[in-house]
């Protein structure tokens, strides 16, 4: 039956960088993020025989062939899986504060498989829809559950999948900084493929990441801000390393995110619990107490304004909407 459902995005602590099999996402190693409450997609899949293709409506707006592609993917798999042969309508609401440029393919993905769990009454689990989420864009695999949850690489379609690890019920929560978005972005599909064929810095990205996931279940399970902050921080910036040394060479740093990583090592010698990660765009997450979320939001006003900075807890898992 055709449902609702919710899903909340995820920051990689230990990202996803680089893809050992490009059609089935199969990634180059391990991830390990935080999913959080306060940006989340509402999907409603429904199969019509009067359709002649699939068609996404998302915000109200219908979507071009490009913004179709991932989510024909996802539906392709589902239609084989139950043996139907209808398109569907895709009805999808992102909860992202307008102009965040936060669009996200994680909790956009997510929810498109649970939706289409539904609509095709397939009835998966959740570790066949971290699967089929994956599909979609690898990270989305890991929203399918709340709290810290780790992507295991696996080597093929079967035994790649995230599962939860801790559900962050603890004293850690991220600050978004939103900042200016100067130049056009290289995609996160792009630019993992550019690094991964050209970087001479890969293999040294991909030689320290079992050190660091290590010691970040090490970190988690002790409830260390400080820890995990630090090992977050590190990995990112060796993440962010690698696409320098691409060819061509390219970042998704601006000169906002550099007063962002600033502002953040400034109030760490404040003695803040504060650290920073980013993804494949110059927005700027700030790794943080929960208690101390708010004063070190007015310590950052110094530097941003106050639409700028969003605050996000943990958040919770896949969700089918009943009421909605
Ligand atoms: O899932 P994708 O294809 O959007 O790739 C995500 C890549 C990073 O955000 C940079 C890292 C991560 O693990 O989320």
């Amino acid at each position: 039956m055709s449902k609702w459902v919710r899903a909340h995005t995820n920051i990689a602590l230990i990202k996803y960088w680089g893809k050992e099999d490009e059609e089935f996402i199969i990634p180059k190693n391990n991830s390990l993020s935080l999913t959080l409450d306060a940006f989340y997609t509402d999907t409603r899949v429904t199969f019509d025989s009067s359709l002649k293709e699939d068609q996404l409506i998302l915000d109200g707006e219908e979507q071009d062939a490009s913004a179709l592609k991932k989510v024909s993917t996802i539906l392709d798999i589902v239609r084989n899986k139950a043996e139907l042969t209808d398109y569907a309508l895709v009805e999808s609401i992102n909860y992202v504060p307008t102009a965040a440029g936060l669009a996200s393919s994680a909790s956009g993905l997510a929810a498109l498989a649970g939706a289409a769990n539904e609509a095709s009454e397939l009835n998966l689990s959740a570790q066949e829809l971290s699967r089929l989420a994956r599909r979609g864009s690898g990270s989305a695999s890991r929203s399918i559950y709340g709290g810290f949850v780790e992507w295991e690489k696996g080597i093929n379609d079967e035994t790649s999948f995230a599962h939860p690890i801790d559900n962050a019920n603890w004293d850690i929560g991220m600050l978004f900084i939103i900042v200016k978005q100067a130049k056009k972005e290289v995609s996160s599909r792009d630019g993992m493929q550019r690094t991964v064929t050209t970087s001479p810095f890969y293999a040294g990205w991909l030689s320290t990441l079992d050190q660091d996931l290590t010691d970040m279940k090490l970190s988690i399970a002790e409830q260390n801000i400080d820890k995990v902050g630090a090992i977050a921080e590190r990995n990112a910036l060796k993440m962010h390393a690698t696409t320098l040394g691409a060819q061509p060479p390219f970042t998704y740093w601006t000169a906002d995110s550099m007063i962002a990583m600033d502002a953040v090592r400034k109030l760490r010698k404040e003695n803040y619990s504060v650290y920073f990660t980013m993804d494949a765009g110059p927005n700027v997450k700030v790794i943080c107490k929960q208690s101390e979320m708010d004063k070190i939001k007015k310590a950052l006003l110094a530097y941003f304004d106050e639409e700028q900075i969003i605050s996000a807890k943990p958040g919770p898992g896949i969700q089918v909407l009943e009421n909605r």
